[in-house]
């Protein structure tokens, strides 16, 4: 039986992790420059909904209940991660031209542990366990994945704003605005490589190539919206959705992207064609600028618990699921929420010329608006009649019907294969808050 508490505050579960989160990250960013270090920790001085992390840590909590002999043996190694170097501030001139990473610390190996107990030896494995920290499972390399993915997330975050010119993030002025556009980059460009050192520190080569291939999805994703494709003449190439294969080794998977043609060559298509293909690019877009960090951490997180080979697509689906979910609602969230509430800017997609979910709803009922997503709405009087004619065919309905069919399969995916506990709980408390939240 669930607990009402943990149901009313999921995050309970993880509180001690979660609060734990924003000092290891400071750990793990320091650079030898004062400016650079105050960029690099901006956004995470803001309360983020660090959904990312919080959900890595709650699926990590909820594996952690799979029977041991349901599971495959954890390594040794993968009990503990290398010792992080401790960054230095900038004390004195000398300090900026030293290679602050240090030289890389040998594993450690945890003798006297059998490699069949779960336990969260903390990444001081010196330090005496706490027995609540031994019960609750989350190792650490999965604790560390959840702050590599709120660094690469805040590190995406800084040059979307850039990109999106906006002006706010978390109701501060974005970092573009606090700094520039230039430092912006570089601060987002200086977090990856931190990011980059701790992911290659978790020593796992499946999960390294996951993650790393998750930061390169982040970019294709952004890249497909940047450049429509499908409503530029002469290119009828759609890219399908990324779909994960073993290698010939059987160890490492590794993304491919389907290529199919899509929209017939040197032929007339029909409308309903041109909108069917609009969603797939749209949904792939999405699956690759937001869903494809979740997903692919999910799945890290499967597999360094030791999971079995469904568990482990069950998870990868789930953060597949649960982040379409996400992006669909944020989609809707951009018309219907002011900038104050949402505390970056409101009404922006139209603004920049996206066409996201709700006006593609629309177009299909009224062809005329391809015109209009043609040109990014950019002639005088666009963004104001795409917005009448989103709200005239019920736009924004349709995407949270859609919305909510993605969480309900993020929800199966779960119920597959995590067994009953107040993790699992938890979990689905946090999915079905996803589709309702207003910021
Ligand atoms: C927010 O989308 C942005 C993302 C989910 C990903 C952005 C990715 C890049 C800028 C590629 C570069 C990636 C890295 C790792 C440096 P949004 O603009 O729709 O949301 P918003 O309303 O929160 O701004
Ligand atoms: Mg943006
Ligand atoms: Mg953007």
């Amino acid at each position: 039986v669930t607990p009402k508490s943990i149901l009313k505050d999921p995050i309970s579960l993880v509180s001690h992790e979660m609060s734990q989160l924003a000092n290891n990250i400071g750990s793990l960013i320091g650079s030898g420059h004062p400016t650079l270090n105050r960029i690099g920790a901006y956004y995470f001085e803001s309360q983020g909904k660090k959904i990312r992390p919080l959900m890595v840590l709650l699926l990590s909590r909820a594996l952690s209940e799979i029977p041991i002999e349901q599971r495959n043996r954890i390594k040794i190694d993968d009990l503990d991660i290398p010792d992080q170097p401790v960054y230095p501030g900038t004390k004195s001139l000398t300090a900026i031209f030293k290679d602050p990473v240090g030289p890389l610390t040998p594993l450690k190996i945890l003798h006297g542990i059998s490699p069949n107990i779960i336990l969260d030896p903390l990444t001081k494995p010196h330090e005496t366990l706490p027995e609540f920290d031994y019960k609750r499972g989350i190792l650490p390399k999965q604790r560390r994945l959840a702050e590599i993915v709120e660094m690469i997330h805040t590190a995406s975050l800084l040059h979307d704003d850039v990109i999106d010119d906006s002006d706010s993030r978390r109701n501060r002025p974005s970092g573009n605005i606090a700094f520039n556009n230039k430092m912006a980059v570089l601060a987002g460009d200086f977090l990856l490589g931190r990011a980059s050192v701790s992911i290659s520190r978790l020593r796992n080569p499946e999960v390294i190539e996951l993650v790393s291939t998750s930061i390169a999805n982040l970019v294709e994703g952004e890249f497909m919206q940047l450049k429509n494709t499908i409503f530029q003449p002469n290119v009828d190439l759609i890219e399908n959705d990324t779909k994960i294969i073993p290698q010939p080794t059987g160890k490492v998977p590794v993304d491919i992207h389907e290529y199919s043609v899509s929209l017939p060559k040197n032929q007339t298509i029909t409308h309903e064609q041109n909108v069917e293909a609009a969603f797939e690019y749209y949904i792939h877009k999405t699956y690759l600028k937001t869903a494809s960090l979740i997903s692919k951490s999910s799945r890290s997180a499967a597999i360094l618990s030791g999971a079995q080979d469904d568990v482990i697509e069950n998870c990868y689906q789930f953060g597949r699921n649960i982040g379409l979910c996400f992006q669909l609602v944020d989609d809707i969230l951009d018309y219907t929420q002011t900038s104050e509430q949402l505390g970056k800017p409101g009404l922006a997609d139209l603004q920049l010329g996206l066409a996201t979910a709700p006006i593609l709803f629309a177009w299909k009922e009224n062809p005329e608006l391809g015109e209009l997503i043609q040109r990014k709405f950019k002639n005088k009087g666009d963004v104001e009649l795409a917005i009448n004619e989103v709200y005239k065919h019920d736009g924004l309905n349709k995407t949270k019907i859609l919305a909510q069919e993605y969480c309900e399969k993020a929800l199966g995916n779960l119920r597959a294969v995590l067994p009953e506990s107040d993790s699992r709980s938890a979990l689905e408390f946090l999915t079905n808050a996803i589709v309702t939240r207003t910021k």
